[in-house]
């Protein structure tokens, strides 16, 4: 009645952004992301029959309020495909700086997920598991797959054909993602009031559905003829064009900074001297920078001179889920 699962974060190329069903999450979009080494999350699940609810600590502090709702609903929706009442103790260690735009809701639901419903003695496909992480954090849904993954909004009002497919495995290609972090600190509007702020309000919504098809179908074609200046231009298009949707919101809201700015025009100067490298931006002010391994020094450097960088931390292509066992626990 015990597991542990860890799970990598990942960063959207073509990003998930609104929800046509808020309470089962799913999205107006097709989204398409890539899994990141770098960054992840190991969540260890114990049932245990002394418990009179779930515990939840993350980072080895107890959680309560909001985030911790979120984890017990969840685990509510494990307990009823198990057909089992019990409750869990669950730990948490984030290996990415949380609810900062760095998709920590990613790997912190999906290790969930797959270590709650090991332990709880369920083995599900991946898509199932992927449909059902998909209702803790939908970017979540993604992360069960390592390489590159696209969410499928699905057409069902259950949710039931709305789950993460493989689009090409870690394998296929060798590129890079440098996270330039300006302020690692827990944004003020999650990426779910976010959405729905823009969804309800901005009038740039509907060009931003409209606009995804062929992104889309151009960034798939991009992925597997491994044609980086492809998929990093319809990233960074695409990125943008999410972004304007919030300057369009009522009360409009924008999550970059001031810093953002300056690191997506210098990655456009990088550019422009013929090093390609392309940013895209999740919900917060951290820009992620797309480069190939070649030029991994060039970049590093640029951004690191960058006034108001704190940090940047590079990723590779990472791996999908995996379950650890005991001794593999540090
Ligand atoms: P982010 O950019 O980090 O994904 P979100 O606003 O989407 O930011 O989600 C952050 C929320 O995800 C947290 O406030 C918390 O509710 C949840 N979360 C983050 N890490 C974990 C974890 N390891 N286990 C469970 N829930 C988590
Ligand atoms: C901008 O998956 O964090 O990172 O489903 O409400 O938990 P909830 O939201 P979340 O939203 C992610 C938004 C994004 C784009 C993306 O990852 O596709
Ligand atoms: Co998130």
């Amino acid at each position: 009645m015990k597991a542990t699962a860890k799970a990598h974060t990942n960063i959207a190329l073509i990003k998930y952004w609104g929800k046509r069903d808020e309470a089962l999450i799913l999205p107006t979009n097709n989204s398409l992301s890539v899994t990141l080494d770098g960054f992840y999350t190991t969540t260890t699940v114990s049932y245990k029959p002394e418990l009179t609810k779930d515990t939840f600590t993350l980072n080895d502090e107890v959680v309560v309020g909001e985030q911790y709702n979120r984890v017990t609903n969840f685990l509510n929706k494990v307990r009823d495909i198990a057909g089992k009442q019990l409750y869990a103790e669950v730990k948490s260690i984030n290996a990415v700086p949380t609810a900062a735009g760095f998709a920590s809701s990613a790997s912190g639901f999906a290790a969930l997920a797959a270590a709650a419903t090991k332990a709880i003695g369920l083995s599900l496909t991946e898509s199932e598991l992927s449909r059902l992480t998909r209702q803790g954090s939908g970017s979540a849904c993604r992360s069960i797959f390592g390489g590159f993954a696209e969410w499928q909004k699905g057409e069902m009002e259950d949710g039931s054909d709305s789950f993460a497919v493989p689009v090409a495995p870690k394998d296929h290609w060798d590129i890079r993602v440098a996270a330039v972090v300006l302020n690692a600190k827990m944004k003020k509007l999650s990426s779910r009031s976010g959405m729905k702020r823009t969804v309800e309000t901005s009038p740039f919504f509907k060009g931003w559905v409209e606009s995804i098809p062929s992104d889309l179908e151009a960034i798939k074609q991009g992925i597997l003829e491994r044609d980086f200046h492809k998929v990093g231009e319809v990233a960074e298009a695409n990125c943008l064009k999410m972004h304007a949707t919030t300057l369009g919101a009522n009360p409009p809201f924008t999550y970059w900074l001031d810093t953002t700015m300056s690191v997506m025009q210098t990655v456009q100067e990088l550019r422009s001297t013929g090093v390609p490298a392309y940013f895209t931006i999740d919900a917060g002010p951290n820009v992620k920078v797309l480069y190939l391994p070649q030029d991994e020094e060039k970049v590093l450097e640029t951004l690191r001179n960058i006034s108001g960088v704190t940090d940047v931390r590079l990723s590779r292509v990472g791996q999908g889920i995996k379950y650890l066992e005991d001794e593999e626990l540090v």
